[in-house]
């Protein structure tokens, strides 16, 4: 069959500022999912839509197209409330392992199909899949089995989600089109709308271990990816918050889950338990749950039950052990006073040269390396405290880390950091 539009007529109308058309759009990314247009191609058309852009009507076309490459899940047969909180990926984001048993545990129904970790932020399946036992991938009817007896399931989406986004995602991560804010709004927004769920809290992440760097750039990205949502009936919230300072003191999966059971206990780092129970407040408004009290459910054990239920029903042994590294090096104050800043992003990297990051998608990663932050800002030290301490299985790898960690702690007078919940849009 002959193609409706020349590939080519659509890369210069992007190229030149022109708008495409939906049926342009519709029949580019059909094409390109099916192998019909070729990478160097596509390639060419994301560099156009990085350097100029798409219109609200293309974004929103675009969008529909991507969903529109596989399957939108039904879950409208679940007899409660569904909700699902996506977050744009952050160093120590491990919000979601105590976020998703609580909500559940308050009422609603948690399906999240999660991602892995690629680049500095880690992924939630790498972080679950420390736990001895535990299995992201689940067939359709475990899945919904899990949804209606359990309430929360965290697991690999199948290839059959918007699979343009597999190959855009791919594609862009190799050409220098990641940080462009209508593809990042069309790749996590046309997997949440597929996904099924009624409402959707977006945690946007904002400072140097986040995609977007500045306020503004991230309202802007949280205001597109609102906007989606809502226009397809989804109820869509954004929370804007910090991610210039790791969240909590632990980064790193098997790190980061043992973090999260000290949340679900009762304990943690405050700013873990703040931001789950902001985020849990609003995914219950979100779902019509508006006389219900996460902390509760909290402080009383629910989600710790729900936690246990959750990661059996996926092969996980909710006792056991989590692996632990070989070698821990601790790098220590060189002066006395208050820490000023923990820079996120560094520290991100340096927890992926000691082995938990991937460099390429299958790339497999280590679940005991990490780095925890012994030291936060606000926190005043003495010459010679523990500021970092970095895990890993493999000695060589320290150095590299340190290297990367040069100047990531300052210490000084008073503590500068970005409020933990900077904004809310919609
Ligand atoms: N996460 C996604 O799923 N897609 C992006 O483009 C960026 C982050």
């Amino acid at each position: 069959m002959t193609a409706p539009f020349a590939v080519v007529d659509v890369i210069r109308t992007k190229r030149d500022g022109g708008e495409l058309t939906g049926a342009q759009i519709d029949w580019v990314i059909d094409a390109y999912t099916r192998g019909a247009v070729a990478e160097e191609q596509m390639s060419a058309l994301l560099m156009a839509i990085f350097l100029r852009g798409m219109s609200d009507r293309e974004l929103v076309r675009w969008t529909m197209a991507m969903i529109n490459s596989g399957e939108r899940m039904d879950l409208s047969g679940l007899a409660r409330p569904t909700v699902d909180k996506h977050s744009t990926g952050g160093v120590g984001d491990k919000i979601t392992l105590p976020l998703a048993p609580l909500v559940a545990a308050c009422g609603a129904v948690v399906p999240q199909l999660s991602g892995r970790g690629l680049g500095h932020t880690g992924g939630t399946l790498d972080k679950l899949e420390a736990i001895p036992g535990w299995r992201a991938t689940l067939t359709s009817e475990e899945y919904l089995r899990q949804l209606h007896e359990v309430g929360a399931v965290v697991c690999a989406a199948g290839a059959a989600l918007a699979p343009a986004d597999r190959k855009l995602y791919a594609l862009r991560d190799v050409t220098g089109t990641v940080d462009s804010i209508p593809l990042i709004a069309s790749s996590i927004m046309s997997k949440k709308i597929a996904e099924g769920a009624s409402a959707l809290v977006l945690d946007v992440k904002v400072g140097s271990g986040a995609f977007m760097k500045d306020v503004a750039t991230a309202r802007t990205l949280a205001e597109a990816m609102v906007a989606l949502g809502t226009a397809q009936g989804m109820r869509t919230v954004a929370l804007l918050t910090a991610m210039d300072t790791p969240l909590g003191r632990a980064v790193g999966h098997a790190l980061e889950v043992a973090e999260a059971l000290d949340v679900l206990a009762g304990g943690g780092p405050p700013d873990v338990v703040e931001l789950t129970l902001a985020l849990a407040r609003e995914m219950l408004d979100a779902a019509g749950l508006v006389d219900v009290d996460p902390a509760k459910a909290l402080a009383d054990g629910r989600a710790m039950d729900t936690w246990r239920r959750m990661i059996a029903a996926q092969g996980g042994d909710p006792d056991a052990r989590l692996p632990r590294a070989s070698e821990v090096h601790t790098v220590t104050a060189a002066r006395a006073g208050v820490v000023t800043s923990v820079d996120a992003y560094p520290v991100g990297i340096a927890s992926w040269r000691l082995g938990a990051g991937r460099a390429r998608k299958e790339d497999p990663v280590s679940a005991t390396a990490g780095v925890v932050v012994r030291a936060r800002p606000g926190d005043r030290v003495t010459v010679g405290a523990p500021l970092l301490e970095l895990h890993t299985d493999d000695p060589d790898r320290i150095e590299l880390a340190l290297a990367t960690l040069e100047g990531a702690v300052t210490i000084g007078d008073a503590a500068q950091t970005l409020p933990l919940i900077v904004e809310r849009v919609g």
